[in-house]
């Protein structure tokens, strides 16, 4: 059974683990770096297979207007079996209908968002880090 955690303190290189087997694209061979992009991120959800990190969901927001959906991420083995989908409504019900969530999808997950409740904006604009 899976359980789910909110922002239960994460060890950085569990989060390694789980972001370079779910395939997403974070810089990974930077400790420091991921360890700030947790310290610093304010709704942290994540999925435990008995003491095994499996999933994790990583956003900031101001708990009243907007919320940034930075990375969801599902070790491969356990993909598939629906926890993303339950991040995602963990995250929904901690932030509340308030707030708008964003996501800045990776070509791999796009047609995955709309499965999961987002809908598509024509209106957006990004930044991109360059690093
Ligand atoms: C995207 C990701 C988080 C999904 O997690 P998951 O736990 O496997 O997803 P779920 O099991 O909750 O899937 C929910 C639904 O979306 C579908 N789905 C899963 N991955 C999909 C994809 N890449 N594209 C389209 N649909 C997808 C599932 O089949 C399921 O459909 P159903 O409800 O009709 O059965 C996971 O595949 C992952 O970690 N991918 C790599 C990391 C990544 O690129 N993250 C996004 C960065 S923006």
């Amino acid at each position: 059974m899976i359980k789910y955690r909110h922002n239960y303190p994460l060890d950085p290189s569990d989060i390694v683990r789980v972001f370079e087997s779910s395939g997403i694209q974070r810089p990974t061979t930077d400790l420091r770096r991921i360890t700030r992009m947790f310290q610093n991120a304010n709704l942290v959800l994540s999925a435990w297979a008995d003491r095994r990190l499996v999933g994790v969901c990583r956003a900031v927001t101001d708990f009243s207007y907007c919320c940034y959906l930075s990375d969801l991420a599902v070790e491969r083995e356990f993909q598939k079996r629906g926890i993303g989908r339950t991040l995602i409504e963990r995250l929904r019900s901690v932030i509340g209908e308030e707030v708008t969530l964003i996501v800045v999808s990776a070509p791999s997950t796009v047609g995955y968002y709309p499965n999961v409740g987002f809908e598509p904006i024509q209106n957006g604009y990004i930044i991109t880090r360059q690093r």
